[in-house]
């Protein structure tokens, strides 16, 4: 049987450990606490149990290890909806762990150590998956695996071959290693990325007009897509930019944001909208984590439009 599975989702899949301080961190410091919180995290693992959640058909790609923390994390993906079958499990690796410190303020440090994520390895068989494909879209993180992203361009040459739609989150190597993104030229519709990330790319202190337009023209994209935070998001297009507000919500923890946004606007793009009308949709993705703590606090679409009713023009008359 053929499984139909609308998006294929490269990216890391962590297991979070939370820590809230009750006081500041000093070097050589020892804080002992009562509890901690184990969440559930990873660009990848969080993007495909939001679009799961929407009730997208969706599959994920990556890595963990064949430890207690891998068992973990998958079993909390398959809960959500999303088919783990393709996930590797590597031995000798460990499962990605991002240690969340959180001061008495709110504000978060965190340290990731990616391991099984950053060992992954496309297979020549798992090309084969995307013939039942819609859209691909892949982590940025995944640029700067053992294999130097090989695997990440790979996949995305094929996708444009078999014309499956293509998205990547510049996160992770737009910082780190801006000149090795632009090996993605060509090959990716939709880059999103947040105003840092875009600044960085360019090496440019301010992100006007001219600057996003040479952007999208420097990656040959689609369209680009900048995440704003509580101002929404940037869409550049070929004839137009556009700024699309995002809505005003009770902010509990923005943790996951991009990652919630980028599900919405990969919805869109599966449900045929206009890339402004699916990044409407991105945007009240992200408005919508922001509510809840946790990387995954997703909406169905039934809690969406409740929240967002204006959204059942866009999603129902399609
Ligand atoms: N305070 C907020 N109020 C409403 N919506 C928000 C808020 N913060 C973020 N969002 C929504 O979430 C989207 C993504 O957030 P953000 O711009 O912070 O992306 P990011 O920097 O990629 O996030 P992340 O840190 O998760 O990678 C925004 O474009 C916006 O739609
Ligand atoms: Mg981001």
């Amino acid at each position: 049987m053929i499984e139909d599975i609308q998006a294929l989702i490269l990216g890391d899949i962590n297991i979070d450990l939370v820590f809230k301080m009750d006081r500041d961190l000093k070097p050589g410091d020892s804080i002992a606490l009562r509890r901690m919180m184990i969440s559930y995290g990873g660009v990848g693992g969080n993007l495909s149990s939001a679009l799961a959640r929407l009730g997208v058909p969706v599959s994920l790609l990556g890595a963990v290890g064949e430890d207690r923390f891998g068992d973990l994390a998958l079993r909390e993906l398959r809960r959500s909806g999303v088919n783990v079958k393709y996930v590797r499990r590597i031995a000798k690796e460990f499962t990605g762990i991002s240690i969340v410190l959180i001061d008495p303020r709110g504000e978060r440090t965190l340290i990731c150590a990616r391991g099984a994520n950053a060992a992954y390895r496309l297979r020549g068989d798992e090309l084969e998956l995307l013939r039942n494909v819609r859209h691909l879209h892949i982590s940025g993180y995944m640029m700067l695996n053992d294999d130097g992203g090989a695997s990440c361009i790979k996949l995305l040459s094929f996708a444009k071959k078999w014309n499956i739609s293509t998205s990547m989150d510049l996160e992770g190597i737009a910082l780190k290693d801006p000149r090795k993104t632009f090996k993605i030229k060509g090959l990716v519709d939709y880059p999103l990325m947040n105003e840092f990330e875009a600044r960085s790319l360019l090496d440019a202190e301010k992100l006007g007009e001219d600057e996003v337009k040479s952007l999208k023209d420097l990656l040959e994209s689609r369209a680009l897509l900048i995440k704003l935070g509580e101002k929404g998001c940037m869409v550049v297009e070929d004839d137009e930019i556009q700024v699309i507000p995002t809505y005003r919500v009770r902010v509990l923890d923005s943790t996951g944001a991009g990652d919630a946004f980028n599900a919405g606007f990969i919805y869109g793009l599966l449900r045929g909208l206009r890339i402004g009308d699916a990044a409407k949709i991105g945007n009240a993705l992200g408005a919508y984590k922001c509510m809840g703590l946790g990387a995954r606090h997703h909406p169905s679409m039934r809690q969406l439009l409740k929240l967002f009713p204006e959204l059942a023009e866009l999603i129902l008359e399609m």
